[in-house]
């Protein structure tokens, strides 16, 4: 099915060596995702055409016959969700997914039950998981982790695609991936995503979201984006160059009422304090960056609320129910994008477009 694969072609040493944008075209096959590492990888016509196959099997799955139709797509396939981070909403949205497009998933989520346990390096024990399942879902504490085992496999006589799932603080490709979609979907009627203004909110320094997301905002022109965060939580060094080096419009500030009103769509963060090294954001005062239910009249009528979730005390309660709030929706079409996702991967988007133009003729 590919004979193309360009991380076969390339050493390790040389490999680290590129930036994110250059190591991109080596995670793909054909112009579609093959392995699904980084946002940077993605591409505009990507973007639009992930969002149009999860529109049209969020149809297709309306009815009992679409339900069927989508399980025989991929019921040859086997995937390994390898989840060893905690993980609730990732986790079952891509258990979920598989089940959608009749991939039979499987998991490790605690390597103290594994042969790690007995001395077997990660390496080895993923490239032990590849020979018997047909794609590996990760999500792993160690930044790159994902890239390694992929460029690791490709070099191996049973290549299959990585999908990372959250890598250390550094990217989560996929919650960016259906953050695009919620925010196209909201924005449908009203321009679309080019030219909103958007805050992030929160721990920006260490939330992989945030990062993952800031680069796919780069897609759509005229995009404004917003850093809020106290001082020591800013958004890091690295995203900023990137941003200046793609000549978007940004503001790095730390007034979030300020910012309130000028937005289109707000992300909010929680606190990422698995990270600290000695309870340091304990110190900080986040209250300010908490969206109460009085801020609600600061909100443009049209604007949205969004959060890769868990939340802590980021968005009052009471705002749930606000019309503007969407990371509920958020947190369901994750599952219709992963679908999306792995049925392009195996290059089976064409029998979804036959299907849906029958199902709207
Ligand atoms: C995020 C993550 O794991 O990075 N959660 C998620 O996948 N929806 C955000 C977080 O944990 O704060």
């Amino acid at each position: 099915m590919y004979r193309d694969n360009p991380l076969k072609k390339i050493s390790w040493h040389d490999f680290q060596k590129l930036t994110p944008q250059q190591k991109g075209v080596y995670f793909l096959r054909e112009q579609r995702p093959y392995h699904v590492l980084t946002a940077q990888q993605f591409d505009r016509p990507m973007l639009e055409r992930i969002c149009d196959l999860t529109t049209k099997i969020r149809q297709i799955g309306k009815t009992k016959g679409g339900i069927r139709f989508l399980q025989d797509l991929l019921s040859e396939k086997r995937a390994m969700l390898y989840f060893v981070q905690p993980s609730t909403r990732t986790f079952l949205s891509f258990y979920a997914a598989c089940q959608i497009v009749g991939i039979e998933p499987a998991e490790v989520r605690d390597t103290t039950t594994s042969s790690e346990v007995k001395g077997e390096s990660p390496e080895d024990t993923v490239r032990t998981i590849s020979s018997y399942f047909d794609m590996i879902i990760m999500r792993h504490p160690v930044g790159g982790f994902a890239e390694r085992i992929a460029w690791l496999l490709s070099n191996t006589n049973r290549p299959v695609p990585v999908i990372n799932a959250g890598s250390g603080m550094d990217q989560h490709p996929t919650q960016a991936l259906l953050d695009i979609y919620t925010l196209q979907r909201s924005f449908e009627d009203k321009g679309g995503i080019e030219g909103k203004a958007i805050a992030f909110v929160g721990d920006l320094a260490r939330g992989r979201t945030v990062r993952s997301l800031a680069m796919l905002l780069l897609l759509y022109t005229g995009v404004k984006q917003y850093f809020v965060a106290p001082e020591s939580l800013q958004i890091q060094d690295d995203i900023v160059t990137l941003l200046k080096e793609a000549g978007t419009e940004f503001e790095v500030c730390g007034d979030f009422k300020r910012v309130i009103p000028e937005v289109d769509a707000i992300y909010m963060t929680r606190i990422q304090d698995e990270w600290d090294r000695s309870q340091e954001s304990r110190l900080v005062d986040t209250s300010k960056f908490h969206f109460t239910a009085q801020h609600l009249t600061l909100l443009k009528p049209d604007a949205i609320l969004l959060h890769p979730l868990p939340r802590r005390k980021e968005i009052a309660v009471e705002v749930d129910s606000d019309p503007r709030a969407m990371y509920w929706r958020q947190v369901r079409n994750g599952m219709w994008v992963r679908a999306a996702l792995m049925l392009a991967i195996f290059d089976r988007g064409g029998e979804i477009d036959r299907y849906h133009e029958d199902l709207v003729s």
